[in-house]
């Protein structure tokens, strides 16, 4: 039996497979992304590949760059070929739950900018209904309280301050996270991230819907492609 960190590793760095000589790729967050980061950098190195990178947070950008992979701001490129990125959550629809990491705002912009998403992830990431994971909503510093308490009309279970009060986590933007504890409930992920994004005080929602076009899973047993039908992949 493989454990969670061989996976990760095996789903990174299979979904390079993707990678094509020329192409400016979207960077994703977090520890299975990592593995793909670590590849691309030896691709750039012993294969010669021309790649440029637009990352999705500080914490990418100080890996790319401790890689040498060239990097450029997505304010500097109109489009992003492809983006590869983790997730902590996804359902048969191709829907994800992201922000785990704290990174979604500029995941988003980035995967929003890509003419191509592919997801990596372990298998214990797939769920029927969304929710289970606490929903990463960043809000503005300023804001939260009142964001936190409109929000609880609808949210079924606590909503928390990552971090805490005294210690609130910041992400790269200067705002904190506001972790929803829907739990599988998210059956109309649309319609949720319609309803927060429109409250005073929300930056961004961790839901990603219609915007993974593939997701190269790993599990005990094998690697598998999951590709949307609906897809730009497809
Ligand atoms: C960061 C993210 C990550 O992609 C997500 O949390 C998955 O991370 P990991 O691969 O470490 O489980 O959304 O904001």
């Amino acid at each position: 039996m493989k454990d969670v960190e061989a996976l990760k590793k095996i789903a990174g760095v299979s979904a390079c497979d993707y990678v094509q000589d020329g192409m400016i790729l979207g960077l994703g967050t977090g520890s299975t992304v990592r593995y793909t980061i670590l590849e691309i950098g030896r691709k750039i190195r012993e294969e010669k590949l021309d790649i440029i990178g637009v990352p999705t947070s500080l914490q990418t950008k100080k890996l790319a760059e401790s890689l040498h992979i060239p990097l450029i701001k997505i304010d500097e490129i109109g489009t992003v070929d492809l983006t590869i990125d983790g997730t902590d959550e996804f359902d048969d629809s191709f829907n994800l739950i992201k922000g785990g990491g704290g990174a979604l705002t500029r995941e988003k912009i980035v995967a929003k900018a890509s003419k191509s998403m592919v997801v990596v992830a372990d298998s214990t990431k797939y769920v029927k209904t969304l929710g289970s994971f606490p929903l990463p909503i960043e809000v503005d510093l300023e804001k939260w309280t009142d964001v936190e308490k409109k929000i609880s009309n609808f949210c079924p279970n606590d909503i928390k301050l990552r971090g805490g009060k005294n210690n609130p986590f910041i992400t790269d933007n200067g705002g904190v996270i506001l972790d929803a504890h829907f739990g599988p409930t998210i059956i109309k992920p649309t319609e949720l991230e319609e309803r927060i994004v429109k409250i005073n005080g929300v930056v961004e929602v961790g839901l990603f819907v219609g915007m993974c076009d593939a997701i190269v899973m790993a599990s005990n047993e094998e690697v598998t492609t999951l590709t949307n039908p609906s897809g730009r992949l497809s």
